[in-house]
Order: C-alpha cells, then structure tokens, then sequence
C-alpha cells in the first residue's frame, strides 16, 4: 500500500520504486516502529481524536504485530511497501480495517523516523555499553594475569623505556573507557523525542508531547519541530563513537598483531581466533585482529558519508535524510561484533615473558636511567642526555648493554659514575622509578588495577 496515492494519475517506475524503498534496510526499525505507533495511539485517545475503545483495538492489534514481528522479522522483507512506517500501517489496516487508517492521523513520517532511529539508537547503546565493559573486563584480567611481565615499550616503533605488561593492557581501558564515556553522552543529548512534531511545524493535535516522550522512555520532548525532524546529530554522534572506539580498537589489533609477530614473538595467540594459509603449512595468521583493523575503515567512512550527506541540506526533511541508515546499522554492528573478537582475542592470548623481558633488555632502554643517575650526581639533565647518547654510541659499536661495560669504561664518560651505577641501570630499578601516579612502577599498575576491578568508569 503507497501512503500518498491520491495526487497521482500513475504509479511509480518499477526502478525508481526499487531505488526509493527503505524497506530493504528500515525494516530494523520494525519493533520501535509499532512501539512508537502504539504511544501514539495513546496521545491521539487524550487529545480526543481516537475514542477508548478505538485506541485499544488499535493497541492490540499492533501489539500482536509485535509478536509476530519477533517471531519472524524476515516476513517484512517480503512484502514491497516503501518502507517500514508504511508496512506497519498497511498491516494494521490489514487487522482492523478502516481504524488503521485513523493512526497516521497529526503524524508524519518525518517525526515518525525520527522517533524510530532515536529509539534504536538508545536501545543499541546499552549493548555497546555492555561490549565496551566486557571488553574491559577481558583487559583487566589480562592486566592482572600480567601485572608484572616486562614488556618493551616503543616510542616510533624503537625500544624506549621499560613497560609492564599490566600497564600496555590499562592503557586501553583507559581508552575504551573514555568510548563509554562518549556513548552515554551521547545517549543523554539524544533522549528527547521527536514525535508530535509532525512533518516539520508540529502536529495540528492537542498532544501533550511530554508525556507521549515520557510514555515512550524519553527524558522529555524536543524543542523545535523543524530541528527534530531534520536533526541527525544522535546518529553522527554514535558514529563518532564507533569510530573513535574503532580506532582504539585497531590500535589495540596493531599492538598485538606485532607482539604476535614471527620477529617480536612476545605473544602467542590462541588457535581459536587465527587461521591458516592455504598454502604455506607454517602459518597461523592473526585474521581476527587484522580484521579488527580493516573493519574501522567501514566505520569511519560510514561516519565521513553521513557528515557529507547532511552539510548542506537545506531545512527541514529532505530524503537525503534516508540514507543516515544503513551506515549506522553497518557501524554499529560492525563497532559491536569487533568489541567481543577483541575480548576472545584478549581471553585465551598467552604472553611469553622470557621473549618480552629479553626484547626490554635490548635497545638501551636504560638510558633513560643513566641520564637520570648522572642528574643525581649533579649534571644538569641536557649535559647528562649528551653524556649518555655518547656511551651509547659506544655500547651499539660494542655490541654491548650499557651494564654490560666495565665501571672504568663508564667512568669515560664521566666521573661522577660509580659503581653504584649498576643497580640503577636494571630493568627492575627503572620499573620501580615510575612510581607516580599514572606510571608503570609494579606499585602503580596494581593500584589502578584496584581501581578499576569494580569496573566503575571515571567519567
Ligand atoms: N524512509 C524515510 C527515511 O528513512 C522515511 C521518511 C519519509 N518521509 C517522507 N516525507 N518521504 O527517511
């Protein structure tokens, strides 16, 4: 059934039809749909426009729409209405006769999609949300498991300082739990609802729009008709939110795609989330982590595409506004089925302690500790940095860790060392210096770790 028969002496061409539908990707939209309609009857029924009994056979028959939606969501990809607000309308009608009609009545589908999308968004939300913590909790058990394997930590993909193991895991939650953070933001500037604004003036009907958005799970109604069905920011901003966390994410899969390599070695992944080369019998290849990695291109773009559709849209809707779907759909599902490979990634990884402690013996990670020494001996910090950069040109000519070479060769380069220099220069001495707040000091991981076994955010 097209809704908007009456003005036309022809039907539409069959490729403009297939071009035009939404149904193919809004019929996701099915269940908030009927629970919009249904709130909507309510208001019609207080604003005097449906009588009681009209607003209960309209109530239970979308009720029993529902149903049977859940029972079987791919009945709707058979039918060719436009789209979904068409296809639940038709059903009804189909139900109930003539009263269905009555539905759409101070209605538009322009308030209509927007209430939908709203809904989905909100709903879709407290599952990231549940992903995103999970995935913490994959991490902070990994970071107690770990809390004190040595692990080299890089700077332009060159050994830099000492890290722990614990403290590289933490560093992610830290990340992924400012994307919580972002997402319930986002979920509370989002929770005001659009429907009663009509197509775009606000409906002719007397509804007390409060509490039709109450009766629907919204804190409160919006503000302006023309900006809520024309707004999308609840969608770029959940956008925005995957694509951060996307990006957090890939990070995270480029960390340990290169522990997991054949040159680092530092960690093993499980056998469950890799896979093998046709080919070369030896492989095991990080697929689900390089996928993690590839997916946030999707994301992004999904992200760039619905900015680019939205600048310059003139007010209010316009059916450019339709192509805001399947983006986010693709995002989210894409953002949610990444978050929980990470966590299987995360859950069965082993480290191999003697290959990271080995890797955060090379590469003159203590330099750092030398300077410092010196600095305690009392050299100025630049004179220190210049001192030490040359005993490392000498250790990489040498071959040599810098304890590795004699007190009298240190002490070439400057006096004021002694032999009390070699308990600062190992691995030990500079975990234990970071013991601020925030550092990789073993004190420092375990009490973040305390902090966030509770799995409290912070924000
Ligand atoms: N399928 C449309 C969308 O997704 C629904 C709104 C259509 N409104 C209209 N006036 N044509 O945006």
């Amino acid at each position: 059934m097209a809704l908007w028969g009456g003005r036309f002496s022809q039907g539409s061409d069959v490729r403009f039809k297939a071009f035009n539908d939404s149904l193919p990707f809004d019929y996701r939209l099915a269940e908030q749909d009927i629970v919009g309609s249904v709130a909507w009857s309510q208001a019609l029924q207080k604003a005097g426009v449906l009588t009681v009994e009209e607003q209960q056979n309209l109530q239970q028959a979308l009720e029993q729409l529902l149903l049977e939606v859940q029972q079987d969501p791919n009945q709707i990809l058979q039918s060719d209405a436009e789209d979904i607000h068409s296809w639940v309308e038709g059903k009804l009608i189909d139900k109930v006769g003539d009263l269905g009609k009555k539905l759409h009545t101070g209605r538009s589908r322009n308030d209509q999609v927007a209430t939908d999308l709203k809904l989905w968004c909100k709903e879709q939300g407290e599952e990231i949300y549940a992903a995103l913590v999970k995935l913490q909790e994959a991490l902070v058990n990994l970071a107690a498991r770990e809390q004190s394997t040595v692990l080299p930590g890089y700077t332009h993909l060159q050994r830099a300082q000492p890290l722990t193991f614990g403290h590289w895991c933490l560093a992610y939650v830290e990340m992924f739990d400012r994307d919580l953070s972002r997402v319930k933001d986002a979920l509370h500037r989002m929770d005001r609802c659009p429907l009663g604004s009509g197509a775009l003036a606000g409906t002719a009907y007397p509804i007390d729009r409060d509490e039709l958005a109450q009766s629907l799970g919204f804190r409160s109604a919006t503000l302006n008709s023309l900006d809520a069905v024309s707004d999308r920011d609840h969608v770029l901003e959940l956008l925005f939110s995957a694509s951060t966390s996307m990006l957090h994410l890939s990070r995270m899969a480029e960390d340990l795609i290169f522990y997991n390599s054949g040159e680092a070695g530092f960690i093993e992944l499980d056998d469950a989330v890799t896979s093998g080369s046709s080919l070369m019998p030896q492989k095991k290849n990080p697929d689900a982590l390089e996928l993690i990695r590839g997916k946030t291109g999707r994301v992004i773009g999904s992200l760039s595409a619905l900015m680019v559709t939205i600048k310059a849209l003139p007010m209010a809707y316009n059916k450019d506004m339709q192509e805001d779907k399947e983006g986010l759909f693709d995002a989210v599902d894409t953002w949610l089925a990444c978050l929980d490979m990470a966590s299987l990634c995360l859950q069965d990884l082993k480290v191999n302690q003697d290959a990271t402690l080995k890797a955060a013996q090379q590469g003159h990670s203590n330099a750092t500790e030398l300077a410092d020494y010196l600095v305690a001996k009392g050299l100025p910090f630049r004179e220190a940095h210049h001192v030490v950069g040359e005993a490392v040109v000498a250790a990489i000519e040498k071959n040599k860790a810098l304890e590795e070479f004699e007190l009298a060769d240190l002490k070439q380069f400057s006096d004021l060392i002694d032999e009390d220099v070699f308990e600062h220069l190992t691995i030990e001495a500079c975990l234990a210096k970071r013991e601020v707040l925030g550092g990789t000091s073993r004190a420092s991981v375990e009490s973040a770790l305390n902090g966030k076994s509770q799995f409290e955010t912070q924000q």
